[in-house]
């Protein structure tokens, strides 16, 4: 799929089929897949068809919004992109094309902790741009990652909690790839077959920026995504607690975000110690396999913790799945795989539609939902696929 014609992707699943036919097997299987036996990721999507509208026409919905302000900036669309590791592979320049496409949409973006683009470039094309932590239980570090952050002047930081380690995923293993991205057969074998792919992206970044480091997991710059390097990232990671969220608060001025909260108390607890809000994910079904759906978290949590702003994802891959979210409590969502899928068939443009794609189903859905302004979402437009209505929607106001 060329940049000419991304129109001719009518939906993210479009988009999915582009990138699968564009990436070689190692690299979708990467983008695509989950842990284990997969349960969590199907499960993400499941969730979402469990629940269904209860329209009311005949509301004026002539004008509609679905702009929403989070953390004091107004967003043209309450979808944002996921922070997504080592984005590079997928397109040239990838991070810097995810941030520019959001940034023109006017819709977040959250640049991962295992992205290739200093984050201060990326600040730069994005100033909005929001930084995704992955944080070691080491003060030491994150002390001076914190002000590197600051001194891009990025007012958000989200600190990733749900990868205490790394997950199993039985697919990566097979296809050969693994992070850092040990070259081998399968590998090679793989790119050979994508000669769009090889020339346009592997050869083209080797030879403009060459090796990508990740440039951006702690105060200086780590090693090239080849090669493990002592005491990189993943180091320490498995001992955070709740000590390290609270020891950010105290020192981190901007909005804090902790992504990868499924339990009410959590929220309560993250409310309690003065974070900014909550992304409520099990990480679009790639760590642990057989978790709560987000979705399924989400009414319990917002019950909980009135007030705190909830942003919801994974498995999110339609309008209505986004007011589905919004009914149930989101103030927000991120889209992970799906712009990622874009991004991969057509760089920029393609990430773009995405983003494009999800803002013209919204406000199409709102029109025909008879729910004029997002704001207005709530409960009393839905109820659960197969359930008998007694009068409106009442079996629903019985949740706890
Ligand atoms: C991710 N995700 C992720 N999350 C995070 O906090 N830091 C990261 O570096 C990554 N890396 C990453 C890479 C890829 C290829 C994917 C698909 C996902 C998880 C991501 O932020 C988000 O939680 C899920 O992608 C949401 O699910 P959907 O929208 O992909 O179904």
């Amino acid at each position: 799929m060329t940049t000419h014609s991304m129109n001719n992707a009518l939906s993210i699943r479009d988009l999915e089929t582009a990138a699968r036919k564009r990436l070689p097997a190692s690299i979708f299987g990467y983008v695509s897949g989950g842990s284990e036996d997969l349960l969590t990721l199907r499960a993400n999507r499941a969730a979402f068809d469990a629940w269904r509208f209860v329209p009311r026409p005949l509301v004026n919905v002539a004008k509609r919004s679905q702009k929403v302000e989070l953390f004091g900036k107004t967003y043209s669309a309450p979808v944002g992109i996921a922070p997504m590791g080592v984005a590079t592979l997928c397109h040239f320049d990838g991070d810097v094309a995810l941030a520019r496409a959001a940034h023109e949409a006017g819709q977040p973006y959250v640049l991962s902790a295992a992205s290739t683009t200093p984050l201060e470039r990326v600040a730069q094309v994005n100033p909005d741009t929001w930084y995704q932590a992955y944080l070691p239980a080491d003060t030491a570090v994150i002390g001076p990652l914190l002000e590197r952050v600051a001194a891009a002047g990025i007012g958000v930081l989200v600190v990733t909690v749900d990868v205490q380690i790394a997950s199993m995923r039985e697919n990566e293993i097979r296809n050969g790839f693994s992070i850092p991205l040990r070259p081998n057969p399968t590998l090679i074998m793989g790119g050979l077959l994508r000669p769009r792919w090889l020339l346009g992206n592997f050869v083209r970044t080797l030879l403009a920026q060459g090796v990508p480091h990740f440039e951006n997991f702690t105060a200086t710059r780590g090693g090239p995504i080849i090669r493990a390097t002592p005491g990189d990232h993943r180091a320490g990671r498995a001992a955070m607690t709740w000590e390290e969220i609270r020891w950010i608060r105290e020192r981190w001025n901007g909005a804090l975000l902790v992504k990868g909260l499924l339990r009410a108390s959590d929220a309560v607890m993250a409310q309690s110690i003065g974070v900014d809000g909550v992304v409520v994910s099990n990480h679009g079904g790639r760590q642990l396999d057989g978790t709560v759906t987000s979705l399924d978290a989400l009414p319990a949590m917002a019950l909980a913790a009135p007030g705190l702003p909830l942003i919801l994802d994974s498995g999110i891959r339609r309008g209505t799945d986004v007011l589905k979210a919004l009914a149930l409590g989101a103030h927000a969502t991120l889209v992970g795989r799906p712009a990622m899928y874009g991004l991969a068939a057509a760089g920029q443009a393609g990430a773009a539609q995405a983003l494009a794609l999800f803002k013209r189903e919204i406000d199409v859905d709102l029109a025909l939902l008879g729910c004029a302004d997002i704001a207005q979402l709530s409960t009393d437009f839905l109820c659960r696929a197969g359930e008998v209505l007694a009068a409106d929607n009442i079996p629903l106001k019985e949740l706890p």
